[in-house]
């Protein structure tokens, strides 16, 4: 089993092909982390404590004259609050007394195969390749009779390990839970890189990287979702780790609201993370006997840099995460209706677009905002699911056949969560808003929020949105949120329930999509908000791919799908070719330009194929030839960033090589031409040193080990912004 309790020990050891996890139950029942890392088959860290009388760090009571023992200064696995440890906390609640003390003890333990179950969240799955077994560690404080049960489950061969937690109120008394976070590891030292993705619409998912400085780093969002602004992923790293050398820890939360996490750099130079729902405006009641379950955070740990930890989230997302049994299929190249036309068409307009883009090899088209309603511009008829047949006459089921009719599958855009003042639905329930009362509340693109912390919304959505996709063959829905949540205050709950809205709305949110999503298993659903401003594990669970950016200028999404890689698979990140001069930046590029960037992704178009000329037509034909048959290398292999696009500006190049490492797709664009510049090479990663290869394009054949050491020579005739592709197979 990869889980083991050793009494005479009092640890318990985790272990997964390559790491080992290990905590210790301490003198007077606490809870402490010993290790996290490389593989060790020794069986007890606790030398690794190192106890020391340390002022002003208080000891509790029952050390009595020991003080050398402190919970400000000891690894923790859960910390506690307000009795002695002044860093940060993953926990705080207001017992019915009025204090808000938690000190946990350990009371006892179960170890079983196969998963723990976190009800109406999602998680990852164990399939049948997988061998999983879970640890469950109850820890109690007595005077609080309150019971937190820390969840681990280890993936042995995938070398990850899940982490949640519950609060059970054991006591009589209600009490408030303030935060509970999924998540707290404690390290014996602080030479690290904190990494994060930050970003803004549009600008979604860049790499931060610095160094961890005394006192605590935060990133987090409190707008309702994920957010572009940050994103729930964090790695702590050594300071000279690079892609393909160093420690990491990867922490990835698998939720879509709002979420923290915090890095401490503490006095005595150790370091603390904590992930978890943001605690901001958060407060759950919790009654006699009721509990409440934090979200799950998947861990990785590499030895071997970010390349290798990017892998281990690749392999476990597309395998354990993403329930959709289209993930696993080849994904339909679409057109999207969007950057094509906007709110201004009508049938013939989008059947023209259609009609273009069968001669280049599309195999679906999406109609995107507009169809319903008086949907004319985006300040109306959110809510109001209902065809607009002055634009469509035949609804969507005429469109549908029409579309099907050209051989072509058939998409639709949706927001169910939102509603425009401007709708029949608002008129009629004004109260199914987020709103607090004698409050106006805030516009976002024109819209309020749906409070869908309530069944009788949730089951109007459910209803209206069921109704449209069972109303004609629609193989494909994207489904958006384009403001997030302000005024969270729900008209049915309590008041003291109200510090629960924010997450009561992603649980509702995690259960409409259970009804809509997972009961249409042959539909395939993609994700969007704002582009990828809720690019998340939470949202892959119930949608295998999400618009990744706004942003559809290629050299933009050279970083933004940089940033997105390193936790996201690349079967995840929808990325369309669209029209230039671009639409967000005014920037010309290559079309083959914008096919090989697009292609780092689930490639599909976004532009007004009727004005295409018929040399562009022929590219992007070209275009979806290559990269139906690149695709098993691009959704299934590995994937390798060859350059930082932040600190190498010459070109950016990537690279999908298959796990048998016998084929593999080189792409590269220049970003930076001068005249009569230095040769570069590109130097390729993951190929079999010994094994020979041949280049598409060069003449002969080149060992891995050449391919990877010496590189290809970079054109020297290629212009800023163009782009070349090396397909290389073993020979
Ligand atoms: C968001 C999406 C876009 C498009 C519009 C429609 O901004 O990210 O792709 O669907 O909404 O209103």
């Amino acid at each position: 089993m990869s889980v083991r309790y050793i009494e005479s020990k009092k640890t318990f050891m985790l272990q997964t092909r390559n790491t080992t996890y290990q905590m210790k139950i301490s003198d007077y029942g606490y809870l402490l982390h010993l290790y996290y890392g490389e593989r060790m088959e020794d069986e007890d860290l606790s030398y690794l404590i190192q106890l020391q009388d340390r002022g002003f760090s208080p000891n509790p009571n029952e050390a009595g004259n020991d003080r050398t023992f402190s919970l400000d200064v000891l690894p923790q696995e859960f910390s506690s609050d307000g009795c002695c440890d002044y860093r940060l906390s993953s926990i705080e609640i207001k017992n019915g007394d009025g204090s808000y003390a938690f000190v946990g003890k350990f009371v006892k333990y179960a170890i079983y195969s196969g998963k723990y179950a976190l009800e109406g969240l999602p998680s990852l799955r164990v399939t049948e390749q997988d061998t999983a077994d879970t640890l469950e560690i109850w820890l109690e404080d007595k005077v609080s009779q309150l019971t937190v049960v820390l969840c681990y489950c280890v993936f042995e061969e995938k070398d990850i390990i899940t982490r949640a937690a519950m609060v059970v109120n054991q006591s009589a008394d209600t009490i408030y839970l303030n935060r509970l976070m999924s998540v707290t590891m404690d390290f014996m030292d602080s030479e690290y890189d904190f990494i994060h993705l930050d970003g803004r619409h549009t600008m979604e998912r860049e790499l931060s990287r610095s160094p961890l400085s005394y006192g605590i780093q935060t990133i987090g969002s409190f707008r309702g979702a994920s957010s572009h602004q940050h994103n729930p992923f964090a790695v702590l790293c050594d300071r000279d780790a690079n892609e393909d050398y160093g420690r990491c820890y990867g922490f990835s939360f698998v939720y879509s609201g709002n979420f923290v996490c915090k890095v401490e750099k503490d006095q005595y130079d150790q370091a603390r993370i904590i992930m978890g729902i943001h605690p901001k405006h958060f407060s759950f009641q919790l009654k006699s006997g009721e509990s409440f379950t934090a979200p799950e955070v998947v861990l990785a740990y590499s030895g071997k840099g970010l390349t290798h930890l990017s892998h281990m989230y690749h392999n476990a997302y597309r395998e354990n995460l993403c329930r959709s049994p289209l993930a696993k299929e080849m994904r339909p190249i679409l057109i999207n209706s969007w950057e094509a036309a906007y709110f201004n068409f009508d049938e013939k307009k989008l059947l023209e677009i259609a009609e273009a883009a069968v001669s280049m090899g599309v195999e679906m088209f999406v109609l995107d905002d507009g169809w319903f309603g008086n949907r004319n511009s985006d300040n109306a008829a959110l809510g109001d699911w209902v065809v607009n047949t002055e634009k469509l006459p035949g609804g969507l089921k005429g469109l549908s056949d029409k579309i099907h009719n050209m051989g072509l599958k058939f998409g639709i855009w949706i927001e169910p969560e939102m509603v425009s003042e401007d709708s029949e639905l608002y008129r009629q329930h004004p109260d199914w808003c987020l709103q607090i009362p004698s409050r106006q509340p805030s516009r976002g693109r024109f819209q309020l929020v749906l409070d869908l912390s309530r069944a009788d919304v949730r089951d109007y959505i459910v209803e209206s949105i069921s109704e449209v996709l069972d109303s004609a063959k629609i193989e494909y829905v994207k489904w958006d949120m384009n403001r997030f949540i302000t005024d969270a205050w729900s008209s049915i709950a309590e008041k003291e329930k109200q510090g629960e809205i924010y997450h009561r709305y992603i649980l509702g949110l995690y259960d409409i999509m259970e009804r809509i999503i997972l009961s249409r298993p042959q539909v395939l659903f993609c994700g969007c908000c704002g582009g990828g401003g809720r690019f998340d594990p939470g949202m892959l669970y119930y949608q295998p791919q999400i618009w990744c950016s706004d942003n559809t200028d290629a050299v933009c999404r050279l970083k933004i799908q940089y940033g997105t890689s390193f936790v996201y698979p690349i079967s995840t990140i929808e990325s369309h070719v669209s029209v230039c001069p671009n639409e967000q930046t005014g920037r010309y590029v290559p079309m083959k330009t914008r096919g090989v960037t697009a292609m780092d992704g689930i490639l599909g178009y976004e532009l007004d194929s009727t004005r295409m000329t018929d040399e562009e037509k022929q590219i992007c034909k070209e275009q979806i030839k290559k990269y139906r048959s690149y695709y098993p290398l691009i959704a299934k292999g590995d994937y390798y960033r060859l350059t930082n696009p932040y600190s190498f500006s010459q070109y950016v190049a990537w690279e999908h090589v298959s796990k048998d490492k016998r084929e593999a797709l080189l792409s590269l664009v220049l970003t930076e031409k001068e005249s009569n510049d230095a040769q570069q090479y590109v130097k390729a990663k993951g190929l079999i040193p010994d094994m020979r290869y041949q280049v598409d394009g060069l003449e002969g054949s080149f060992s891995g080990q050449l391919l990877m050491s010496a590189g290809i020579p970079v054109p020297s005739s290629l212009l800023q912004y163009e782009a070349v592709q090396y397909y290389i197979r073993a020979v």
